[in-house]
C-alpha cells in the first residue's frame, strides 16, 4: 500500500479582493462572476468533485456571504421550479447545493497573500494531503484538470502543482518552476521562484491554481515570512518541502483562462460558450458578425 494518503479535501481560497474587476467586485465576490451559466466557484467546486473530492473548504472573507449561500438549498426556489414543471432548471440547481458535512468555512480576515489563505485553512484541513483550487483560474479540459492530477498523484503521491508554458517576457506574473527531469506528463521541480523577473526565470514553466499538497506546507507557512509583493507566499511556503518530499510539475492537458484578468475572462466565456449545446452555434454566428466587422 502507498505511504501517501489519498486526497479528500480541497481548498479553494476566495478572500481576495479581485481590484481587477472593480466597480463589478465593490460588493460581489469576484468568484461570483458567470462564466456562462454558473460561477466562477461553481466551476471549481465541480471540477474537485469530479475528481473524487469529499470536502470543501472555502477560505471566505468580508463581502463573500454571496458564496456560501450559493451552494445553500434553497426550498422555495425549489418547490417554486417543479410547480412550474421546469425540470432542467431543478437539476441545475440541485447541481450546485454542497451539503452540511461536506462544506466548511473559515475566514481569512485580511488579505495578506495566498499562502496566508491557505494557512488558515489548516485546522480543516489536518494532518493528510489537499487539493487547492483557485477559482479565478479555469482549465477547459475533457478530463477535469484536478482529476488528471489526482489520478496522477496516485501513482506517484508526494507534492503536485499544475505547470503551463508561459512566453520569458510574462514569468514576472507567475510562480516559476527550476525544472529537473521530466517523465511523460510529470516535471521534477528542484525550485519554485515567484513572479521572478524574465531575465532571472530559472525557466518559462508555471504554476497554474491548481496545487496537491502534503500537510507539512504548514509548517512553512505558519512562519508567515512575506515574499513578492510583501505576501505571505504559498510559492515560498512550497519551495521548502523541496528535497525532503517528491515535488513534482504536472502538465495538464487542457486549456487555461485566466479569469481573474479581463481579458482571460471574457476568453473564457467564448471557450466555454462556444462547446455550450444550447447556444455554442449561435455564439460562433455572432463571432464571425464581430470578426468580419471593421469597428
Ligand atoms: P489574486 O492574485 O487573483 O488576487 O488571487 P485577488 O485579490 O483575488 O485579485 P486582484 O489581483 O486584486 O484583482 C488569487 C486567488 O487567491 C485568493 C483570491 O481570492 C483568488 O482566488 N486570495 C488571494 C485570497 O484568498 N487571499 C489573499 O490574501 C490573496
Amino acid at each position: 500500500m502507498s505511504k501517501w494518503k489519498p486526497v479528500r479535501k480541497a481548498v479553494f481560497p476566495v478572500a481576495g479582493l479581485g481590484t481587477r474587476f472593480l466597480p463589478a467586485t465593490k460588493v460581489m465576490p469576484k468568484e461570483m462572476l458567470p462564466l456562462v451559466d454558473r460561477p466562477l466557484i461553481q466551476h471549481a467546486f465541480e471540477e474537485a468533485r469530479e475528481a473524487g473530492i469529499e470536502e470543501f473548504i472555502f477560505v471566505t472573507g468580508r463581502h463573500k456571504n454571496m458564496l456560501e449561500e450559493h451552494f445553500d438549498f434553497q426550498p422555495e426556489l425549489e418547490d417554486t421550479l417543479k410547480s412550474r414543471g421546469k425540470f432542467d432548471m431543478l437539476e441545475a440547481i440541485k447541481s450546485s447545493e454542497i451539503s452540511e458535512n461536506q462544506l466548511f468555512l473559515t475566514r481569512q480576515t485580511r488579505p495578506l497573500g495566498l499562502g496566508h489563505a491557505i494557512w488558515c485553512a489548516h485546522k480543516l484541513v489536518g494532518d493528510e494531503p489537499f487539493a487547492i483550487l483557485l477559482p479565478d483560474d479555469v482549465v477547459l479540459a475533457d478530463t477535469p484538470c484536478l482529476k488528471q492530477m489526482v489520478d496522477s498523484y496516485n501513482e506517484t503521491g508526494g507534492n503536485l502543482v499544475s505547470v503551463m508554458d508561459v512566453p520569458r517576457e510574462q514569468t514576472a506574473s507567475y510562480g516559476i518552476l527550476d525544472t529537473g527531469k521530466e517523465n511523460g506528463n510529470l516535471i521534477e521541480v528542484k525550485g519554485l521562484v515567484e513572479k521572478p523577473k524574465p531575465e532571472d526565470a530559472p525557466s518559462t514553466l508555471s504554476v497554474i491554481g491548481r496545487y496537491i499538497l502534503q500537510p507539512e506546507v504548514f509548517t512553512h507557512l505558519s512562519k508567515f515570512e512575506t515574499g513578492a509583493g510583501g505576501e505571505i507566499q504559498l510559492t515560498d511556503a512550497m519551495a521548502k518541502l523541496i528535497g525532503s518530499q517528491p515535488f513534482h510539475g504536472y502538465r495538464y492537458e487542457g486549456q487555461r483562462y485566466d479569469c481573474g484578468s479581463r481579458l482571460g475572462f471574457i476568453e473564457a466565456n467564448i471557450a466555454y460558450s462556444l462547446k455550450d449545446k444550447e447556444i455554442g452555434d449561435d455564439v460562433r454566428q455572432i463571432l464571425q458578425k464581430y470578426g468580419s466587422s471593421q469597428s
